[in-house]
């Protein structure tokens, strides 16, 4: 299959310490613990990470929502956090926020963990195809309805390790 260059190398990384830069002014003097979606996250994750002027506490978690049940957003979770978020300042980053279900649980649920704050940072965001009501506070880039690769995001699990987001042709 071919790919076709969408947001280049350079954009995504100016993009994202321009992120990381304004998350470092809005926790000035307080501990991120940063909750990476798995597996799609990962890459974002640690180069926001390592752009966050702040301690950053990792860690991870993994859920998977089936095509086939899209109408219910049946979710699983596959893989928890290994620590208490209770009291904590939670960033949840997503590479992705297509529909919005995922995000949706997986906000319920990490506040049923009684953290003190709870934010979400996503790389892309593609708002035309939300169907649930879920607030961003920082997005990377706005997309129109396109299926992307690269930077952590797959097909079928390819292309996760391209340096930059792509349009599978
Ligand atoms: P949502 O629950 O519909 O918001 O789905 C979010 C998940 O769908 C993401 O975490 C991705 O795994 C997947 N996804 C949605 N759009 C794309 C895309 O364009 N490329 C790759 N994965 C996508
Ligand atoms: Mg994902």
């Amino acid at each position: 299959m071919k790919i076709k260059e969408y947001i280049s190398a350079d954009t995504i990384k100016k993009r994202v310490e321009a992120l990381a830069k304004l998350i470092s002014k809005d926790y000035k003097g307080k501990e991120i613990y940063l909750i990476c979606v798995l597996k799609g996250a990962s890459v974002f994750a640690v180069e926001l990470a390592l752009n966050i002027e702040e301690n950053v506490i990792f860690e991870f978690i993994e859920i998977s929502s089936y095509s086939s049940t899209e109408s219910t957003g049946i979710i699983n979770l596959n893989k928890d956090i290994s620590s208490s978020i209770e009291g904590k300042d939670v960033l949840i980053v997503e590479d992705i926020i297509d529909s919005g279900r995922t995000l949706s649980y997986l906000k319920d649920y990490l506040l049923s963990r009684k953290p003190n704050s709870l934010k979400i940072c996503t790389l892309i965001s593609k708002s035309a195809r939300r169907v649930t009501d879920v607030s961003v506070d920082y997005v990377g880039f706005e997309i129109e309805d396109k299926f992307i690769v690269g930077y952590g995001l797959d097909y079928n699990e390819d292309y996760r390790n391209l340096s930059y987001i792509g349009v599978i042709e």
